[in-house]
């Protein structure tokens, strides 16, 4: 017999991206019912493929910024996954309108929705920006700095608002706070690509990366497999004491961007020997950049039993070998 929670129906916003396609291809494998909606902003159709012709699964194309749309998209849905936003800080530094019409409207928008249609549980992508200017390593939950963007602020509110409407209207919230995530299907093209698919892309062209600053900086890259174990623990947890709180969403080790980069030329060297001798050129440090990142992860352990598989270096091997195989 099929268990409760494998015919529950999940509403993964910004489920064709890079994170919410990877949460619907694993819940629809786990048996739920997965309902998308994306406006396709930077959103991707190929993205949704595989699974596109899956009968679980339903595309919602909508803009989180229209209530109509958000109210349409959370009808008979169990969890909501909300990953719709726009992120970036460049992006935010440059157009702060649009990123706060999105990522504080559209997530308020979506809390509303959600609420009136009295879903179980509203987990929602919170951000590792909101440490801000906090010094201190590793981070924990309680502990934050100012804003450092737009972006930052836009993530912080998002965080406001749903403890707001956790007391006020009693909806079930958790917020996972990711940190620099990476992994299959993340966009390497645009203006406001992530380093690593980016990295990646230029490596397999021979094409120098360029680090922002000396290579120093530190992030706790975090693989995709972590953060839908993450996803998974927060609709599923039965612990009261889980909810309506925030989560670190990492593997709790901190890696250089000079790392990374050594890394990467190693992993994709194995397909291509040329790749090792790939120059790495360094440019100015960019605004709104946090010098350092870590996460403690010991909260999530404790009350999700959250259990990070991968390491930046096992991520690594995986994505690498996804990017040669499907983008080459
Ligand atoms: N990737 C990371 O390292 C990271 C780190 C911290 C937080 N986050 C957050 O995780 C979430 C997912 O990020 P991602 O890396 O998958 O980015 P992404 O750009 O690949 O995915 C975002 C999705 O949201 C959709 N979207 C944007 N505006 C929309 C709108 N107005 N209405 C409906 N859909 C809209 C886009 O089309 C896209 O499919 C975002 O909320 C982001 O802020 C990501």
């Amino acid at each position: 017999m099929m268990k409760e929670e494998t015919r529950s129906t999940i509403l993964i916003t910004g489920g064709a991206g890079f994170i919410g396609s990877n949460l619907s291809e694993y819940f629809l494998s786990k048996g739920y019912k997965v309902v998308c909606l994306d406006n396709f902003a930077t959103g991707h159709r190929h993205n949704l493929k595989d699974f596109i012709n899956n009968p679980n699964y339903r595309l919602i194309e909508g803009d989180i910024r229209n209530a109509a749309d958000c109210a349409n998209a959370v009808k008979g849905v169990d969890y909501v996954l909300h990953q719709a936003a726009l992120g970036s800080v460049p992006r935010s530094i440059n157009d702060p309108v649009t990123t706060n019409d999105v990522n504080v409207s559209g997530f308020l928008n979506m809390l509303v929705a959600a609420t009136d249609a009295k879903v179980k549980r509203f987990v929602y992508a919170a951000s590792s920006s909101t440490y801000g200017d906090s010094v201190g390593l590793p981070k924990v939950e309680d502990v934050i700095g100012k804003p450092l963007s737009p972006y930052a602020i836009t993530k912080y509110v998002n965080e406001l608002y749903a403890e707001i409407f956790s007391k006020t209207y009693g909806l079930e919230t958790i917020g996972l706070r990711y940190f620099n995530v990476f992994g299959r299907k993340q966009d390497p093209k645009g203006a406001y690509a992530a380093v690593i698919p980016k990295f990646v892309m230029q490596l397999m062209q021979h094409e120098s990366p360029v680090i922002n600053g000396d290579g120093n900086y530190s992030r706790d890259f975090t693989y995709i497999d972590n953060v839908i174990q993450m996803n998974e623990l927060a609709i599923t947890t039965t612990n009261e004491l889980a909810v309506n709180t925030v989560y670190n969403t990492a593997f709790g080790d901190r890696n250089t961007l000079n790392n990374l980069v050594n890394y990467l030329k190693e992993f994709l060297s194995k397909y291509d020997p040329e790749i090792a001798n790939v120059a790495i050129e360094y440019g100015p440090n960019r605004a709104g950049d946090i010098p350092h990142s870590l996460a403690s992860i010991d909260k999530a352990k404790e009350l999700l039993a959250y259990d990070p598989k991968f390491s930046l270096q096992q991520g690594l091997e995986e994505a690498v070998d996804w990017y040669w195989n499907n983008l080459r």
